[in-house]
Parts: C-alpha cells; sequence; structure tokens
C-alpha cells in the first residue's frame, strides 16, 4: 500500500547529535552531526553520521570530517543542508509524497542570519511547515515537568555546543539564558591542559574519553588516580603517550564549569517572586549529554541550595519535548501558524 500521509517530524540539531522523532513512534535516527568529504575540493561526500563516525581516524589522509554545527549553530550550511536531509530521509524515506510538518529546535540565543539558515535549510529538504522551538522549552517538556500549567519549572539543557537554561511555565519561557559553552568547552580545556602540562597533542575523543573517566578519581577519592593517555608530541608529532593525573584534569574543566554556574546564577536571581517557592520546592532539572558529568548535580545543588536532579534519558529530553510537539502539530501557537 502506498502511504500518501507524511507523518509529522520533530527534528533536533544538536552540536555534536542530531536526533529525528516521528510521530507516534518515537526515535528513529540518534546519528552523530558529522558529514566526511573528500579532502579535495570537490566536497564529495563519503560518509554521514553513524557511518562517518566509524571512519574517523581510519579514513584515508585525503578525507575531511565536517562539523556543519559549531556552538550550536550551522556554521557550514552546504554540509548541514546535506546532512539534515539525510538523516531526515532516513527516518521517513526518501520518497514522500508531501513534504512533512516540522518542530525543529534552536538554542535560545541565536541572530537571526542563524535561525534563517536553520529554516532555510529545512524548506531545502522540504516541508510544508516549521514550528521553532527553543531547545530548553522542549527539554522542560521533554523531561515531564508540568510546563503548561501555572507553577514554575526550572530546567538546564547541557548539550555539547550550549547551556540553555530556563524558567518554564504556562506554555512558554518566562526567563531564559543560554551560553555557548557545554560538552565541547570541557574537552577543550582538557586538551588544553594535557598541551600545556604535558606537551602532547590528544584528539576530541581522548580529551572526552579523559572526561567521563573523571567520575573514577571522584568516586574512589584517589587523588593519585593515573590515566596513560596516547597522543602526539607537540613539538616533533611523534607519537607519545604520558601518565596524567586525574585529579589534575578533574581541575583542568574548572572554568567552563563557572560559566555554566554563572549562566544558572544569572536566571536564578531573577526568578520572579511568585516562582520562587515552586523552584525551591522542586528544584533544577538538567537535561542534555553533558548532564551526565560527574558530580555536577551535587555541584549545582551545593552552590545554589536548591534540590538538583538528572532527568531521566536526560541525553533525549530535548528531542523527546519537541517530539511531544510534533505529536500535536495542530494545536501548536493556534491553528498550524507558521512560528518560522
Ligand atoms: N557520561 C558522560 N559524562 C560527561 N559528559 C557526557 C557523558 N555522555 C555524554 N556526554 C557529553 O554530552 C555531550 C553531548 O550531549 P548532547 O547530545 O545533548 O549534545 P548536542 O545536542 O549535540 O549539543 P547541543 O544541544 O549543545 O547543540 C558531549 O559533549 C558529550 O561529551
Ligand atoms: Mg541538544
Amino acid at each position: 500500500m502506498v502511504q500518501f500521509v507524511t507523518p509529522d517530524i520533530a527534528v533536533d540539531i544538536g552540536t555534536n547529535n542530531t536526533r529525528v522523532y516521528v510521530k507516534n513512534k518515537g526515535i528513529v535516527v540518534n546519528e552523530p552531526s558529522i558529514v566526511i568529504v573528500r579532502g579535495d575540493n570537490s566536497k564529495r561526500i563519503i560518509a554521514i553520521g553513524d557511518s562517518a563516525e566509524e571512519m574517523i581516524g581510519r579514513a584515508a589522509a585525503d578525507v575531511r570530517v565536517v562539523h556543519p554545527l559549531r556552538d550550536g549553530v550551522i556554521v557550514d550550511y552546504e554540509m548541514a543542508q546535506v546532512m539534515l536531509h539525510y538523516f531526515v530521509s532516513k527516518a521517513i524515506g526518501s520518497r514522500y509524497f508531501f513534504r512533512p510538518r516540522m518542530v525543529v529546535t534552536m538554542p535560545g540565543k541565536v541572530s537571526k542570519v542563524e535561525r534563517r539558515a536553520v529554516i532555510n535549510a529545512m524548506e531545502h529538504i522540504g516541508t510544508r511547515q516549521i514550528f521553532v522551538v527553543e531547545q530548553a522549552f522542549a527539554a522542560a517538556l521533554g523531561t515531564g515537568l508540568p510546563v503548561y500549567d501555572p507553577q514554575g519549572s526550572f530546567v538546564v539543557d547541557i548539550g555539547a555546543g550550549t547551556t540553555e537554561v530556563a524558567l518554564v511555565s504556562m506554555g512558554g519561557i518566562v526567563l531564559s539564558h543560554s551560553i555557548r559553552v557545554a560538552g565541547n568547552k570541557i574537552d577543550e580545556a582538557i586538551s588544553g591542559y594535557l598541551k600545556k602540562q604535558h606537551a602532547i597533542l590528544v584528539t576530541d575523543r581522548v580529551a572526552e574519553q579523559l572526561k567521563m573517566d573523571i567520575a573514577d578519581v571522584r568516586a574512589d577519592k584517589n587523588p593519585e588516580h593515573i590515566a596513560v593517555v596516547r597522543g602526539r608530541d607537540i613539538a616533533t608529532g611523534m607519537p607519545l603517550t604520558v601518565d596524567v593525573n586525574m585529579a589534575r584534569v578533574s581541575e583542568a574543566i574548572a572554568d567552563p564549569l563557572k560559566e555554566i554556574l554563572a549562566a544558572i546564577k544569572w536566571v536564578l536571581g531573577r526568578i520572579p517572586p511568585e516562582f520562587a517557592a515552586d523552584i525551591l520546592q522542586n528544584g533544577i532539572f538538567l537535561t542534555g549529554g553533558s548532564a551526565a558529568l560527574p558530580s555536577l548535580d551535587a555541584m549545582i545543588a551545593t552552590e545554589f541550595g536548591v534540590p538538583v536532579s538528572v532527568a531521566r534519558d536526560a541525553g533525549e529530553c530535548t528531542t523527546l519535548g519537541a517530539g511531544y510537539m510534533a505529536d500535536h502539530f495542530d494545536m501548536l501557537g493556534g491553528a498550524g501558524r507558521d512560528n518560522g
């Protein structure tokens, strides 16, 4: 049977991971936001998403790894379009008859040009109607917080490129702040520390893995916990292995963490009095892949004296929230209004 009805979808375009939700089905695509192209200027696509990730480090020298997004926004328009087209086609089949309606996530603070780039890319892929939702609102909704009630909910979505902090109530954002500091800046702090302290250059993946291993030091409370790190010597480019003290790595990420705390403080300090009691009672909810950062919840709770919970399936909350909106597309912003 030929399917004439194209399902509504939600596309959560993340700096490191893009996820596509199909109405009444759930998340059907969850792949890294990367494209591998031929190294010459032909821009010939070799791989996208999961298959691109598998090739990293193993691919021939004449290929280039492209990250079409940086800090939550599109920086390579052409590649972003190709990548998004691939993910959407994968989610709903490339031979759809009618262009789908889409809910698309975006960081809270983007320029008109950055916003336009996302909408243009989606229109180019083929969409009947676009509804743009701020990531923080989608995250709160996907966490299962009572976002349509008159009470206040406080969410902090810490992804790879941006941290979105928001007070949400009655179906909208009351107050929010968005900074371009999240998991990737934490990885960069680790790479920077290794470069400075150990004269070693490591891949993004090595830095990211060290970040996840910080949990071990904190759990062991063993200040002498040592990790063996492989990379290249800064001066000679030759392969190099060094022993790294994990306690120092844990200290090296203090700066980006401070910026995240400052963003939370900014919003907390401006909460209208009528919502203060809700936040003190219900606390702060953390979403996004970086919510899993060891001890981050405890650090935030100690700093501000409010309860902090990491959402279930924290990495998927924004997509699930946007997906819920796709499930109810006709009810968005009144009679199917296009807010793109
Ligand atoms: N166990 C973990 N501990 C710490 N960080 C983690 C863990 N698992 C994943 N991360 C980090 O989460 C980030 C990816 O999260 P997510 O998929 O929410 O980002 P994104 O949606 O691509 O980015 P953004 O929404 O900021 O554009 C990466 O920086 C990754 O290193
Ligand atoms: Mg995200």
